[in-house]
């Protein structure tokens, strides 16, 4: 199988992932529950993973909350900031994560910036409704259909000037893209460990620069005597008992990463989209393609998105179809009724992934 579909999770995970998960299986019990050895080595694991993700997204261990995939954290995140009838302000480009939660507290939401790929018009637009004063931002870095990056750091430092709280979404840029929690100055960063930090499904990381208000309440194996959830951070957040093994397995992604760096591993996955963008233009599909492009891109050839994808399948290539959970960011784009056909690339991606997409889609319909 020609694996594309790194947008939804990476797949070809490095040996070491499959190794750590398999040794805290068999060395850990559970963290912060006992002293014995077997507790103490689960609690020692879960810590090095928090310092892991604090060197390379910019904070303390302690700002780390584990959750058990991006949505979990930008939940947590959300409702922590945005109270029921709350004013937001969004891009574009947002995902049901963002989309869902928010419609659920009944937030008056306000969308800016809907040109994929330009970064004046997405700026220009989010600055303006940041002067309708709302009480909280959120928006991704990376759009999850598009592959386009957003810039952040600007619409960041738009809301820190005007102390207006915000959430950035790092689901398709953490692993590719420098993220950072100190240098954005964000309230919440909200990320999976499952897609391009090279974690098991299950995982995912808060990183917290305020006190999150708990989603879950329970146990955390601290002040138990307390009926209200511990004030501080990363307790405050982790009740119940942590994936400890899909924690081993995610800082050993996270160093993979870090080792490899994810300058060339963003490089790798750009490169080949804008190759792959090339190949199915001259094949007559209708690609999305532009400036400031990750390593994910959508097409649409001149058939059903979904039974393209389908036909790709047979040739043993996987992409994903449809409106990949994001109708916002497709309705910006003009592709909500149809949808598109979605190719992303991972740290793996090579030319041999190319040439066997290209072959494959020449088999589609030009549009
Ligand atoms: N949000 C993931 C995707 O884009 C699952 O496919």
């Amino acid at each position: 199988m020609i694996y594309l579909d790194n947008g939804a999770t990476s797949f070809h995970k490095p040996v070491q992932v499959r190794r750590a998960i398999l040794d805290a299986m068999i060395r850990c019990a559970n963290p912060g529950r006992g002293g014995y050895r077997a507790a103490m080595e689960a609690a020692n694991e879960v810590f090095r993973c928090r310092e892991t993700a604090g060197r390379m997204f910019g904070c303390t261990p302690e700002q780390v909350v584990f959750t058990s995939n991006c949505t979990h954290g930008l939940n947590i995140a959300i409702r922590t900031l945005v109270k029921p009838g709350a004013n937001v302000v969004i891009s574009g480009f947002e995902h049901n994560a963002v989309t869902r939660t928010l419609y659920g507290l009944g937030a008056v939401v306000h969308t800016a910036g809907r040109k994929l790929f330009d970064w004046d018009d997405t700026l220009r637009e989010f600055d303006a409704a940041l002067n309708t004063r709302p009480d909280a931002a959120v928006f991704t870095h990376v759009s999850n259909v598009f592959g386009y990056i957003l810039p952040v750091a600007e619409m960041a430092g738009m809301c820190r000037a005007r102390g207006i709280p915000f959430v950035v979404d790092a689901a398709q840029s953490a692993g590719c893209l420098p993220v950072s929690l100190e240098a954005l100055g964000a309230d919440f960063i909200a990320m999976p460990g499952h897609k391009g930090l090279l974690g098991p499904q299950g995982t995912g990381l808060l990183l917290c620069g305020r006190e999150p208000e708990p989603l879950l309440t329970g146990g955390t194996g601290s002040e138990s005597v307390r009926q209200e959830m511990p004030e501080f951070t990363p307790d405050r957040a982790e009740a119940g008992t942590l994936n400890v093994p899909g924690i081993a397995g995610l800082r050993a992604g996270m160093e993979y990463v870090e080792q490899v760096g994810t300058d060339r591993i963003l490089s790798r996955e750009s490169q080949c989209a804008r190759r792959c963008a090339e190949e199915l233009e001259k094949l007559g599909m209708q690609v999305f393609y532009g400036a400031h492009q990750a390593g994910t891109v959508s097409f649409r050839p001149g058939m059903d998105c979904e039974a393209a994808a389908q036909i790709l399948s047979r040739r043993g290539i996987a992409v994903r179809a449809g409106l990949h959970c994001a109708p916002l960011a497709h309705e910006s784009a003009g592709t909500l009724e149809t949808g598109t056909v979605r190719v992303s690339f991972g740290h793996d991606a090579s030319p041999r992934q190319l040439r066997m997409l290209a072959e494959a889609a020449s088999k589609l319909p030009p549009r």
